[in-house]
């Protein structure tokens, strides 16, 4: 069992509400299951509801926000202390900024059948080839349609006009104001992204069509008027770095030896009744419903964080999910992804294995920036909560809540100058803030020392660990 930090009881200064925006982001016992199976935790702060259309953020900004977490804005936006106390004179000179997608429709439709339909027709999901100069063919711009024919006799499980998963209205719209804001922080006022595209920046997804819809939107709130094409950078999925592209066995032989513990079994234990009312009620008994808690916070969520309703019983619309069992889901989530990237017993190795190769290609352009030699200024990459998890456990922060919708994660770079200072400082931004970590809260660290941080989970080499 793990215990309390000494002298610190959870609420002990008043209740839940009087938390800070940030303090919303480190629940200090997190690592407990007691975190779990105490209501009276409710959301510890956390925000979960957000109508259909957006843009929203949390408000207070700066909270723990499941639908839109924040993002780095100019209203908020303070330099690292050094620079703005003006001790040190130095200029911003690389951002590797990395986000989850926007809020979307769910990727677990309930085994009973969804009570409520879903719409997507307020959405345009483009996809569409042309050739690759301006002189080739230029395509007609086509998007998405879905849509039930009467003849089908299958019938989906969900009403409505959406494909699971699919970002939403809301999403597209808080992916506007999410490059807005980043334009109006990096752009504006710091002048490292330049005022249309050029060869220094830099942009990648996944093969997702969540991170494609995210890029499209958030970068059209960067150059509003930009009206080019740009590449989004793929691997091919079969070996991508991210969102686990690659096959490799380690990574599920661990995720079995992780959840073989006592701990991992104590929180199935705790929410023994929690899971069984919820398997009953909406069809959902089979082990990929209950061994985790990943499907029913999906399925939640993604109802919760677009105007829609906690979902009911199929088979009698009395029997509905309440706000009060949806957040001990939350708070099981939360717990998990703490265990999965801070506290489980293979947790080094664990890292390694599902994003290593992707830590080690954001330190090689870390380098690249410390030896003078980066041929970017600015990189953008739209990944998945399972990307943003295991770097934020590599950089070692403190608590790690379920990193949310638009979660992100910003490396900046700032070179000093002045006489026996000039030098390379980092700075790391997790929703906008400082991430507090084990190794200190990462203001203002040597870019080595950052480096040397990440490295730990650099493997030497991957095909050996993979196994
Ligand atoms: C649990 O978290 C607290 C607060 O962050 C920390 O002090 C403690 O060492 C952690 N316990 C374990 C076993 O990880
Ligand atoms: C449950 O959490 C509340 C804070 O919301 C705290 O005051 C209380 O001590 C906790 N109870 C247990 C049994 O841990
Ligand atoms: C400026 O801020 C840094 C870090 O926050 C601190 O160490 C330093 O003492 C401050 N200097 C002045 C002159 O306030
Ligand atoms: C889907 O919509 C149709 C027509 O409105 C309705 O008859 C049917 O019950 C709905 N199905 C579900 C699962 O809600
Ligand atoms: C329907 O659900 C309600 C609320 O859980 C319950 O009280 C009632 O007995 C259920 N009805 C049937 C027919 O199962």
């Amino acid at each position: 069992m793990r215990s309390l930090t000494a002298g610190f009881v959870l609420g002990a200064a008043g209740p839940v509400l009087g938390l800070s925006p940030l303090d919303t982001f480190y629940p200090p016992t997190l690592n407990q299951t007691s975190y779990i199976s105490n209501s009276s935790i409710g959301t510890y702060g956390g925000i979960y509801k957000a109508p259909t259309n957006g843009p929203t953020g949390g408000d207070p900004y700066g909270t723990y926000d499941y639908c839109s977490m924040p993002h780095p804005r100019s209203q908020e936006y303070k330099s690292p202390g050094p620079i703005a106390n003006g001790s040190v004179k130095g200029e911003l000179v690389y951002l590797e900024y990395l986000q989850r997608h926007q809020r979307r429709s769910p990727y677990n439709i309930l085994p009973g059948g969804e009570n409520q339909a879903y719409e997507c027709d307020n959405v345009r999901p483009y996809l569409y080839a042309g050739g690759n100069s301006d002189s080739g063919i230029q395509p007609m711009p086509m998007y998405a349609q879905t849509y039930q024919d009467p003849t089908n006799p299958f019938t989906p499980g969900v009403n409505g006009t959406c494909q699971y998963p699919q970002i939403t209205i809301g999403g597209v719209q808080d992916g506007y104001q999410h490059g807005k804001d980043l334009w109006n922080v990096y752009g504006k006022k710091l002048g490292l992204i330049p005022k249309k595209p050029n060869d220094r920046v830099w942009f990648r997804s996944s093969e997702s069509a969540l991170t494609q819809g995210s890029a499209g939107a958030v970068l059209r709130g960067v150059w509003p008027d930009y009206d080019g094409a740009l590449p989004l950078h793929q691997m091919v999925s079969s070996v991508d770095t991210v969102n686990e592209g690659y096959s490799c066995s380690a990574i599920s032989s661990t995720l079995s030896e992780l959840e073989s513990t006592t701990e991992w079994k104590e929180h199935l234990s705790v929410t023994s009744e929690l899971r069984s009312k919820l398997g009953s009620m909406l069809g959902a008994t089979s082990s990929s419903w209950q061994s985790t808690f990943d499907h029913f916070s999906d399925n939640f969520q993604a109802r919760l964080c677009n105007g829609y309703e906690l979902p009911c019983s199929i088979s009698n619309s009395s029997a509905c999910v309440t706000m009060e069992m949806a957040e001990e889901v939350f708070r099981a989530g939360d717990w998990e992804w703490n265990y999965y990237w801070r506290t489980n017993p293979y947790v080094t190795k664990y890292i390694q294995v599902v994003e290593g190769l992707f830590i080690g290609e954001i330190v090689a352009r870390l380098q690249a920036v410390l030896d003078g030699k980066s041929s970017l200024d600015y990189s953008h990459i739209f990944v998945h909560d399972g990307d943003i998890g295991p770097i934020l456990g590599a950089l070692g922060i403190n608590a790690l809540r379920w990193p949310a919708m638009a979660s992100n994660v910003a490396f900046e770079v700032w070179k000093t100058n002045g006489k026996g200072s000039a030098g390379y400082y980092a700075r790391v931004l997790y929703s906008g803030q400082p991430v507090q970590t084990i190794h200190g809260t990462l203001d203002w660290i040597h870019l080595s020392d950052l480096i040397a941080i990440l490295s730990v989970y650099v493997p030497e080499d991957i095909e050996s660990l993979c196994g």
